[in-house]
């Protein structure tokens, strides 16, 4: 259970300890709420977002591609309603000088007596509560004062909106059919963030699936459940996993109904990826503010409608930690106690890791041979450093499946011991044809 076994202080160690993420500029103090992920972060990440695609395009007939831009035209804001209504309550206090969310104040640390509230010792001082963007402003030009204002995007889905005529023509695709777009995203939260739960840039998943009116409501229930699958078919225990529909008063400008798949996180339920009936808001808004018909014409009845919009919107960063969380398990082999990540095989960072048992005696010269054969197909590591057992325990730690011993016996008959990291079991192979076991072994569904 993520809530007995980990800790959030334990998850923050671990990708510190072995590089996942770290706090951004730490040689400054850090910046709030922004993180860098280092070497086993970035593949993790990458293999998460390529999960996604696979599961968006490769498995599906019915959504393309699409990389728009980050800065957009600044109406884009006007019309998609985030310049008036993108905002969170905010109070500031007169005496610590700290900012809040006013809808959180319960949930919050007062800037000078942590133990209390912020508004619940007698010298806090707060000012009314007022509406803060929480889009990030920029220039463009030289000249600061001549130049445009324009907004980094707060989320992806308004590119693929504003691209939609122009993808309607050359993907030769009718409703229903969807967008898909991975990429950068930026919010000025100023919540303290649960480490990489809620940061001011986040990389989100977004597919905005246009459909015929009348079909919008089945097709809602089809995206639910498939988000739902696709988290438990990547190892997320279906427990830790709920779905949860947003009351009215917490429904985006643009919604008619939303769903929230939440994960039970250390701290508690909270979500993970939202799914939202957007109607036909985006794209009518979008027409209005640029005088051009957003719609599909059915070239057989000739009949125009605005197609509405069904969206799976996910965050990697979030989805990362989900199943990092889910995937840690501490055991003990031998008297010792290990740290694991039980991550599905196809997040895991690294594959297989080839490990020479001594560093004399011809094992490093061959574990090279057996690391250069299997790192053609999978990504592999070659670790000669320390103990075998440190070596085992330091692979469990970043979740590689697969460890490949090179020992006296293997210069004798060419075998290597595989072992699992789940099991532990420990059996002898074959180096003639290993890369194909291997790949036979990780390739689970
Ligand atoms: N286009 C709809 C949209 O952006 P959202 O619920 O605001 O909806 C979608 O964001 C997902 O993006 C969230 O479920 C979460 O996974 C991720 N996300 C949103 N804000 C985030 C932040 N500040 N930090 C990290 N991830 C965030």
């Amino acid at each position: 259970m993520p809530t007995d076994a980990v800790t959030m202080d334990k998850i923050v160690s671990l990708c510190k300890r072995r590089g996942f993420i770290f706090p951004a500029s730490e040689i400054y103090g850090g910046i709030a709420n922004t993180y860098d992920y280092g070497h086993y972060g970035v593949l993790l990440k990458q293999n998460v977002i390529a999960q996604w695609w696979k599961a968006m395009i490769q498995e599906r007939d019915d959504v393309v591609a699409l990389d728009s831009a980050i800065i957009q035209h600044p109406r884009t804001w006007e019309a998609s309603g985030h310049l008036a209504g993108f905002t969170d309550p905010l109070v500031d206090c007169r005496t610590c000088k700290k900012r809040f969310r006013a809808d959180h104040l319960g949930e919050l640390e007062c800037g000078k007596r942590p133990s209390k509230h912020p508004g619940e010792d007698a010298q806090c001082d707060l000012t009314e509560s007022r509406e803060f963007n929480l889009m990030f402003e920029t220039t463009i030009g030289p000249v600061k004062e001549a130049g445009a204002t324009v907004y980094l995007r707060p989320e992806t889905a308004q590119g693929i909106f504003l691209d939609f005529k122009q993808v309607l023509q050359f993907a030769r695709r009718k409703p229903p059919f969807g967008i898909a777009q991975v990429g950068k995203s930026f919010r000025n939260e100023i919540t303290p963030g649960n480490f990489i739960f809620r940061t001011l840039e986040f990389e989100q998943m977004e597919m905005e699936f246009f459909v015929p009116p009348a079909e919008a409501e089945d097709w809602y229930r089809h995206w639910m459940q498939e988000r739902l699958d696709w988290y438990v078919r990547l190892g997320i225990d279906p427990e830790h996993l709920r779905l949860r529909a947003h009351d009215a008063d917490e429904l985006s400008h643009y919604s008619t109904g939303t769903s929230d798949i939440e994960y039970l996180f250390p701290y508690g339920w909270s979500e993970l990826e939202g799914i939202a009936n957007r109607g036909d808001f985006d794209l009518s808004a979008h027409a209005a503010m640029a005088g051009e018909k957003l719609e599909y014409r059915d070239p057989q009845g000739g009949e125009a409608y605005i197609p509405h919009v069904i969206e799976p919107a996910a965050g990697v960063g979030r989805s990362m930690l989900a199943f990092m969380i889910d995937a840690y398990a501490e055991d003990e082999i031998g008297g010792e106690q290990r740290t694991v990540l039980r991550l599905h095989p196809a997040l895991a960072p690294v594959k297989v890791a080839v490990l020479p048992l001594l560093r004399k005696d011809g094992h490093p010269e061959k574990a090279r041979a057996v690391y250069e054969q299997v790192r053609r197909t999978m990504n592999a590591e070659y670790d000669d450093g320390g103990a075998i057992g440190r070596r085992y325990r330091r692979q469990d730690e970043i979740g590689t499946p697969f460890a490949v011993t090179i020992d006296h016996q293997t210069l004798e008959d060419d075998t290597v011991t595989l072992r699992d990291r789940d099991t532990l079991a420990q059996e002898r192979v074959a180096v003639d044809g290993l890369a194909r076991l291997l790949q036979d072994k990780l390739a689970v569904d």
